[in-house]
């Protein structure tokens, strides 16, 4: 079995991770929330919100976006700061490293910008104390010194917008993600709603398409516009090397195979999850780190970004035990089914 490595020959192009090659993925983004396609949901609650903020001439209240990698986060931050026509200053959880960098990220917003943190989960428990008052009086205390001669200055801050993104807000602490005024979950995408966006992005790369074609990359996309894109660029080299450069079921079908891309769109980890469970764990339930050392895989990739599709799909479920995989699962990887007393469905 190969597995297709990106440019930075570490992660699987499948993967639904920020991989080098999707460097062209800003000229892709939406800016507007009409050109966003999907998150039908969350457009709607966010549009009221932004209106309502508009009409006070306030800042929008701080939002925490979650949901899988790849589903548009930042370009859904993006769009909000586009239409409430401000500034985005954009950092990540783990990029603060001192306190001082997140003080000189707040001392230096101007009124109404946004401040975008992507992973916010991984920001160090001792700061987020900074933001707790920065995000509800809009000002911190620094202080000066250490001991009895210790002294503490405070700070008035422009009214800014915090906009935290996570795949896992289940690791926030309580007082963190009771500071959002706004929370918005990021659900997978539908495959007709991810052809709309290869079809889209099609057009602004200019590459042939048909409708066929477009519809054979979405529906083995998992979910996932980023990994939709990426999809869309390698096809079309080989729709201009092996083909006459449109991009048709045939070839669409054809690249993907030898992307190791199945027709269900699972990759090679997707299925050496499946068969490890039916393998060595009778088809489960087995725990996440258990199945995460026996493939030799992180457990939180496994658990963030290949899970939600395999969960969605069918192929597998989580029990209080752990996970199982389905009857599905056997029947596509082509293994007679045997319905183990520990399967619960
Ligand atoms: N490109 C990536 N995500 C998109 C979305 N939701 N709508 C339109 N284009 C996109």
């Amino acid at each position: 079995m190969s597995i297709q490595f990106s440019e930075d020959n570490s992660t699987p192009i499948t993967s639904s991770a920020r991989l080098q090659e999707d460097r062209a993925e800003p000229s892709l983004r939406p800016k507007t929330i009409l050109e966003y396609i999907g998150q039908e949901k969350a457009k709607e609650n966010l549009q009221v919100f932004i209106d309502a903020a508009k009409l006070r001439n306030e800042p929008l209240d701080h939002v925490l976006l979650h949901g899988p990698p790849g589903l548009g986060k930042t370009t859904l931050a993006g769009i909000i700061a586009n239409e409430m026509h401000v500034n985005m200053r954009i950092t990540s959880g783990p990029a603060i490293e001192k306190p001082g960098d997140l003080v000189a990220l707040l001392t230096n917003l101007s009124e109404g910008d946004i401040l975008f943190v992507d992973e916010i989960h991984r920001l160090n428990r001792a700061y987020e104390e900074i933001l707790y008052p920065a995000m509800e009086d809009f000002a911190i205390d620094i202080i000066l010194g250490k001991g009895p001669s210790a002294s503490s200055i405070h700070l008035d801050l422009p009214h800014f917008t915090l906009i935290g993104a996570t795949t896992r807000s289940g690791q926030l602490t309580a007082p963190l993600r009771d500071r959002f005024g706004v929370t918005i979950r990021l659900e997978l995408y539908t495959p007709d709603e991810l052809k709309q966006i290869v079809e889209r992005s099609a057009d602004l790369l200019n590459v042939k398409i048909d409708s066929y074609g477009s519809y054979e990359i979405a529906s083995r996309s998992r979910g996932t516009p980023r990994i939709a894109n990426r999809y869309l660029r390698r096809v079309r080299d080989f729709a201009q090397v092996r083909a006459d450069g449109m991009i048709t079921r045939e070839v669409a079908d054809a690249a993907l195979l030898s992307l190791d891309v199945d027709r269900c769109g699972l990759d090679a980890i997707d299925r050496r999850m499946l068969r490890s469970i039916i393998e060595f764990y009778g088809g489960g339930p087995v725990g996440l780190d258990t199945l995460a050392a026996t493939i030799n895989e992180d457990a939180v990739t496994l658990e963030d970004v290949y899970e939600p599709y395999l969960l969605q799909s069918g192929f597998l479920t989580r029990t209080p035990r752990g996970r199982c995989v389905t009857r599905k699962a056997y029947e596509h990887l082509g293994l007679s089914f045997q319905k183990s007393e520990q399967l619960e469905f």
